[in-house]
């Protein structure tokens, strides 16, 4: 008796544990785009505007690309890679629950993405807009 319950005890703390590590690591699922758009208007001392994000979403930069270039005017369609022709699923989150869920695959993407279209990285600030656009998209 004594053991079963001593048992059930360990395997509650091994449970919760499970599930600290589980928020604490940055896999899939470790935030939101209300979260990410806190994070990037802290980071930027401003606030973000979802006008000015969608402006520049499909302003032609550097290489003759927007980001519209391949995830399309409209975010909440399927976008089509403007080098390789592939689909690409839509980029805003309502129609699209995985995007912006995952923080390690957005910042890559930013990163990868606002070199090739920018030459740079993104400013916060222009993360900020973008998730600020993205975000209420139906
Ligand atoms: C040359 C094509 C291309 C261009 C231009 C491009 N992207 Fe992307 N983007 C991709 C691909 C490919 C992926 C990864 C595949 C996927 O997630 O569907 C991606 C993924 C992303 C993601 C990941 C979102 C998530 O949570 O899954 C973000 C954010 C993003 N792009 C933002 C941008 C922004 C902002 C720009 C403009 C500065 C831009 N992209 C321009 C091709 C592009």
């Amino acid at each position: 008796m004594t053991s079963s319950i001593s048992f059930l005890f360990v395997r509650r703390v091994l449970l919760a544990l499970g599930a600290l590590c589980f928020i604490g690591s940055s896999q899939a699922g470790d935030t939101q785009p209300d979260a990410l758009l806190s994070q990037y208007q802290q980071a930027a001392g401003q606030k973000a505007d979802r006008l000015r994000g969608q402006k520049f979403f499909n302003a032609t930069a550097a290489n003759d690309l927007s980001c519209a270039s391949c995830h399309g005017v409209s975010p909440v369609l399927a976008g089509k890679h403007a080098s390789t022709g592939k689909t690409i699923a839509p980029l805003a989150p309502m129609v699209n629950l995985e995007r912006f869920s995952d923080s390690a695959k957005v910042e890559k993407w930013f990163r990868r993405n606002c070199k090739d279209v920018l030459n740079r990285e993104c400013t916060p600030l222009e993360k900020a807009d973008v998730v600020a656009y993205l975000k209420d998209l139906k």
